[in-house]
């Protein structure tokens, strides 16, 4: 395993590993640890059956079958799958509904806690997922500021709050009737303690975080607003393009992501195919091993 930087702020990527082979303990630890110290890591060269992946993706945590349940690959209920192609006129995966900052099922309690994606198809003009630290984004704030946001409480549900159209390309995947009316409020810290590295994030500052506790909605998301504009700034930022053969993983906790709209497929040539993985809880090797 050699392991080198991403271009941009943050992530790792770790080359000569082979995903399609059960690792060692060793291995899988020497994964975790990198994922967690980074927040992102890429790991190209693979070339997975579906049990592989989500063999894979269980490395990080426990899989938990995604609220977009009419989404969910038949037979893998833990599988999405991310794509613009067309079966009898409808996407065969989400097709929009990411290309907005947000935080991955930070609508739900217990939150997702990290994401695995694997590369099936890949545009030759490129999709480009952009991603944010916001462990950075918590360093760079002011004592004042750090000691101010420490005790608030973000009201989270489905949706993208800069967004609420569900036809626009860059509101959140539309929801079916029964969906819909299982959507509820949960509450998450807006700065949250890292249960592996113990590190302080900004949590939920984008997308489905509609107000906080106790504050008039106007000051609720002028507040948000900020914290999302001051988490984006270049510093802090990585973007990866997810290429075929690739496993692409995010901790949920310390980093806000979008990807870009996408056109539907005409062919081979501009097909996007990702498979999906969320996950909830932490690493399985862990309990075994010193924690970070
Ligand atoms: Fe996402």
């Amino acid at each position: 395993m050699n392991i080198i930087n991403l271009d941009g702020a943050f992530g790792k990527e770790i080359n000569n590993l082979d995903l399609s082979k059960v690792l060692s303990k060793d291995e899988i630890r020497k994964v975790i640890l990198t994922f967690h110290e980074n927040g992102l890591i890429r790991i190209p060269g693979q070339k997975l059956k579906l049990k592989e992946f989500e063999r894979s993706a269980e490395m990080f945590g426990e899989i938990k079958p995604h609220f977009l349940d009419h989404l969910r690959f038949k037979g893998h209920p833990g599988i999405l799958l991310l794509s613009n192609i067309m079966e009898n006129d409808q996407p065969i995966g989400i097709y929009e509904g990411a290309a907005f900052w947000h935080t991955d099922v930070a609508y739900e309690d217990p939150p997702n806690t990290a994401t695995v994606v694997y590369g099936k198809k890949w545009p030759t003009e490129g999709c480009p997922t952009h991603f944010s630290s916001t462990y950075a984004a918590y360093d760079a704030l002011t004592d004042v500021e750090k000691k101010e946001f420490e005790s608030l409480k973000v009201i989270h549900h489905y949706g993208n709050r800069s967004d609420m159209d569900e036809n626009s390309q860059y509101s959140a995947e539309k929801l079916t009737e029964e969906q819909k009316k299982k959507i509820q409020n949960v509450y998450q810290p807006l700065v949250k303690t890292h249960p592996v590295t113990k590190r302080k994030a900004l949590y939920g500052i984008a997308g489905s975080s509609f107000g906080i506790v106790g504050m008039p909605e106007n000051e609720a998301i002028n507040l948000l607003d900020e914290l999302k504009k001051h988490a984006l700034k270049p510093q802090f930022r990585t973007t990866v393009d997810i290429k075929k053969g690739e496993v692409v993983a995010w901790d949920a906790y310390c980093t806000l992501h979008k990807a870009t709209p996408q056109k539907i497929a005409t062919g081979e040539n501009d097909a996007r195919l990702l498979w999906r993985a969320s996950m909830v809880g932490t690493a399985p090797v862990l309990e075994k091993y010193q924690s970070l």
